[in-house]
């Protein structure tokens, strides 16, 4: 059984430490063995097949990582064909699912793929997969993330931690790395929030102006994994005034195609920020190397081109790691290479949270109960909504769970309490007979996490439902993830049902392009109202 066969990378988080590891490994190995022009090892790693077929679809520019691939390809003796969008059918108005199931039935194995639209291939892996098994394909079709939007770049992180490895000695016990540049639009450094995990230690230095800084889920997500993290506004404040300076820069280059006209107006004022100055040479640490993920600009290059012929210069190697790394991507995923492979790791199959309680309702008469409980024969009472929150924004987030819940044109009120901590706190009822249903009792749990649903029938709790926030949600179709360059956001018109993961800070991250949200954000304001989650029976 091979671990890596028929695997897509779309995150780099979709491959372990271990699996990345071993993919490294093998990197030295084939490195090794062109330098020695070992002809035999070279041949165990080639796919050497012309009908095994490799799509390139590139519909953003690129040099490094299309060229790299499309050697890389010819490196393994396969069949690249490179989808042209400027006259395929994405002009008539043709969806991602339906031009990637054309070329799947052509028998084509691994798409390789660049997009302004994030989350593509995390989608295109589910909805190909289906097409190749109602199809009798007989194999899975792999989807490697060559860059989507401002999201990932994961076959650069492959290459950027190899490197980083090269230059460590292999240690993977400690790393010091300064992030700089447009760390805003710039989705290699995005992957370093999961990739860096390979070491046990780390400490990141986030350089940038307040226009380009680390977006906050991501740097969530770096503490999360346990990494120091640092926050300067240039080099030259990082530069001055701290003891601790990084070894291993990695600049990134402005990225003006992603940036809105504000920004662009004050892109030289930006750049100076992130430019490496050669008055900064004398404050650089002994071994200091430089990285950029390329290209640079050849009128303002954040690495001015004198750097090229020092000892700071990592980005060459960098760069030609990238064919290396991928030729060894494309050997694993297409079960040419890594049978091996053996995972220490232990893969517990974690037990799903409950997200839902019922509890034993208590109905003696001299029970203090809550209001709007007591006064109701037959009805639901949404209780303890928000509770702790301030009692506008209690006001304004019932609203929106009225919507969710299909609650509005019904008898009923809500209003907002003091529970007995003092705490204030959201409450909703509605008089009648409703049969709630698991799936309804899901979208409440997502849009009120930590409310507490009580039955009541011929004057009595009948039921009680403690709720938490479920660990996934999808399948409602008034869900969405905010961020309009998502192919599951409505402005894609690829009909891709918006997906939540629960994170470990209680939100949720879209399933597709990884944007965190709260749980206040997920369904759409402007929403049909869906008569079939909550049925009035009478
Ligand atoms: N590093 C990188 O993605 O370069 P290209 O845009 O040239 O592919």
């Amino acid at each position: 059984m091979n671990t890596f066969k028929g695997r897509s990378l779309c995150v780099i988080d979709d491959f372990t430490k271990e699996e990345r590891l071993y993919l490294f490994s093998q990197v030295r190995k084939l490195k090794e063995a062109v330098k020695r022009g070992d002809k035999k090892t070279l041949d165990s790693f080639r796919i050497n097949d012309p009908d095994y077929g490799i799509y390139e679809v590139f519909l953003e520019d690129s040099t490094r990582t299309k060229e790299s691939f499309r050697n890389a390809i010819a490196f393994h003796h396969a069949k690249l064909t490179e989808m042209s969008a400027d006259n395929s059918s994405f002009n008539k108005g043709e969806s991602y699912a339906d031009t990637f199931n054309t070329l799947c039935g052509y028998n084509n194995r691994i798409f390789i793929i660049r997009s302004k639209v994030e989350g593509v291939c995390a989608y295109l892996r589910e909805e190909c997969s289906e097409y190749a098994e109602r199809n009798s394909l007989g194999f899975k079709p792999v989807f490697i993330n060559a860059g989507d939007g401002k999201h990932e770049h994961p076959t650069q992180e492959l290459l950027d931690e190899y490197t980083f490895l090269e230059d460590n000695n292999w240690d993977t016990s400690y790393l010091h790395i300064a992030l700089v540049g447009d760390l805003y639009h710039g989705r290699t450094v995005h992957s370093k929030a999961d990739g860096l995990k390979l070491w046990d230690k780390v400490k990141v230095d986030l350089i940038a102006p307040q226009e380009l800084s680390m977006p906050s889920q991501y740097i969530t997500k770096m503490k999360d994994n346990g990494f120091e993290v640092r926050v300067f506004s240039s080099i030259e404040e990082y530069l001055k005034n701290n003891e601790e300076i990084a070894t291993k820069w990695y600049f990134t280059r402005p990225q003006l195609e992603r940036m809105g006209e504000k920004i662009l107006q004050k892109q030289d004022e930006l750049r100076a920020t992130i430019t490496f100055k050669e008055e900064f040479m004398p404050l650089l640490k002994e071994n200091t190397k430089f990285y950029h993920p390329l290209p640079r600009h050849k009128v303002h290059p954040t690495i001015p081109t004198f750097l090229d012929k020092t000892p700071l210069n990592g980005w060459e190697r960098q760069s030609i790691n990238g064919m290396y790394t991928r030729i060894v991507l494309l050997g694993l995923v297409a079960g040419k290479i890594g049978d091996d492979f053996v995972s220490t790791e232990k893969h517990e199959v974690k037990k799903e949270e409950e997200w839902i309680r019922e509890v034993i309702p208590t109905n003696e008469k001299k029970r203090v109960i809550s209001e709007g409980v007591n006064p109701i024969r037959d009805g639901i009472v949404i209780d303890h909504i928000l509770s702790g929150e301030n009692p506008e924004e209690i006001r304004r987030h019932m609203i929106m769970i009225r919507k969710v819940m299909a609650l509005d044109g019904l008898k009923g009120g809500e209003w907002v309490s003091q529970g007995s901590g003092g705490f204030y706190k959201g409450i909703i009822f509605r008089p009648g007979f409703f049969s709630l249903d698991h799936k309804a009792i899901k979208r409440l749990a997502a849009v009120a996490p930590g409310c507490t649903l009580n039955i009541i029938e011929n004057g009595k709790v009948t039921k009680k439902i403690k709720t938490k926030m479920p660990p996934r949600i999808y399948n409602f179709d008034d869900l969405m993830c905010t961020n309009e360059a998502c192919i599951s956001n409505d402005t894609q018109s690829e009909n891709v049902g918006a997906m939540f993961i629960r994170t470990s800070d209680n939100n949720f991250r879209c399933a597709y392009c990884g944007r965190v949200h709260s749980f206040k954000e997920i369904f759409k304001w402007k929403r049909q109202l869906i008569q079939n989650q909550l049925h009035l029976k009478h």
